[in-house]
């Protein structure tokens, strides 16, 4: 048997999604680099689902569905309203929300091909809404859908925040979520690949994958870069933040990566949005301080950034607040986690590897109240 820690080096599967070869990333064969340069992510979640780009006609009708399919049920809503708000994670909020929906979905435990083709549309299109819903339920504010089509990233800003995004805003957001959208056999997809292996349906793949995703060495790393940069909150405390944090072994969020050695090219893409968007928003300082902080890590520990150190100031920028940060990265990632779900069932087999025991042997029962 073949042991390695974390599964490093292992292939698990054949997959026709996205690959990683040499540092560059594509999915479906198209690189990441033109996709986010060129693509709405409407067009990048019709790529990794049905393997091809959409005609004008298909990209027309596949707006329009997931338009159609905002809405969340009242009894979600009231669910929502009903949360303790008080340190509660978003991401725990959208874990319970997902798994909730599938109660108030009749095709739920339907694993046929276009039952699951709806299922995902619905999936794709309510995820936003939970998030933008909760994050003004949290500001005592109504949850609200849009009544003119927009497209898929200026309707999340508006649900979030009442007002139509400006085309900065709207395009800058659009490249966050098809950079984002996905990559391999990272630990959220493995994991809603493993879950419906077992024939399990695909909400609760995508429960499942929430969950892997909201851990820091994940998803759950953007929020952190956040977190970081305003405890920083200066260029000239770059150095000695990062030196404590050397001298306490800490690892620094947003760097580094399992795959890529010679750096994540989605990074540059972020690097390049931080850049333009906290020029205009006059917040210079999270690029600057940004910067610094790569210059040190490079030069200290090789360590390069990976998609999570930048996409903290865009968000940070577009005026996001920050514990959404990876519920985010979930709006895009959902895309990612269908392709790989229905990838799965077309060539299924149940994901069961071995572990190697290293506990205790032999050992001689004692009875209860013997102990
Ligand atoms: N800061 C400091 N040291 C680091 C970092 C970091 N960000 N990343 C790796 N290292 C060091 C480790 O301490 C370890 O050193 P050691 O061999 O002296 O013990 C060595 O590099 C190897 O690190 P591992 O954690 O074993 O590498 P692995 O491939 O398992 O981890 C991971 C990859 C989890 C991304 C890691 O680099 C990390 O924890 N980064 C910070 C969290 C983060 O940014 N996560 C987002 C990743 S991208 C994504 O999931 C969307």
């Amino acid at each position: 048997m073949v042991k390695t820690k974390g599964l490093e080096g292992v292939v698990a599967t054949t997959s026709s999604v996205s690959s990683i070869v040499d540092d560059v990333l594509t999915y479906r064969g198209y690189s990441i680099d033109d996709l986010a340069e060129y693509t709405d992510f409407e067009e990048v979640i019709y790529l990794l689902w049905y393997g091809k780009l959409p005609s004008l006609k298909q990209l027309a009708a596949f707006r329009n569905e997931l338009n159609e399919n905002v809405s969340l049920p009242s009894e979600l809503i009231a669910q929502l309203k009903s949360f303790p708000i008080k340190n509660i994670h978003p991401m725990a909020v959208l874990r319970t929300c997902v798994s909730a929906l599938a109660l108030y979905d009749k095709e739920a435990d339907d694993t046929d091909d276009q039952a699951n083709l709806r299922k995902a549309i619905r999936l794709q299109a309510k995820i936003p809404a939970i998030i933008a819903a909760y994050a003004r339920i949290c500001e005592g504010k109504e949850p609200i859908i849009p009544e003119v089509p927009l497209s898929f990233s200026a309707n999340f800003l508006y649900m979030l925040k009442g007002s139509i995004p400006d085309q900065t805003s709207e395009a800058a957001f659009n490249k966050a979520l098809v950079l984002h959208a996905d990559h391999e056999l990272n630990a959220s997809t493995f994991t809603s690949r493993v879950c419906v292996a077992t024939l399990s349906d695909m909400y609760s793949g995508i429960t499942a994958a929430i969950g892997a995703l909201k851990g820091p060495l994940h998803g759950g790393a953007n929020e952190r870069v956040m977190k970081m940069l305003s405890e920083i909150d200066g260029i000239d405390f770059v150095e000695p933040y990062l030196q404590r944090a050397f001298a306490n072994k800490e690892k620094i969020m947003g760097f580094g990566h399992r795959v890529y050695k010679n750096g994540d090219p989605r990074a540059k893409h972020l690097r390049e949005m931080s850049r333009l968007l906290t020029k205009v928003t006059g917040e210079g300082k999270w690029y600057n301080m940004s910067i610094k902080i790569e210059e040190i890590i490079r030069r200290e520990k090789g360590l390069l950034p990976n998609v999570d150190f930048y996409s903290a100031s865009v968000y940070h920028c577009l005026g996001i607040k920050h514990n959404l940060f990876t519920p985010i990265f979930a709006i895009s990632r959902t895309s990612g986690w269908i392709a790989h779900i229905l990838e799965q069932y077309e060539n299924n087999r149940l994901i069961r590897p071995r572990a190697e025991y290293i506990g205790l042997k032999h050992q001689a029962y004692v009875p209860l109240a013997e102990r």
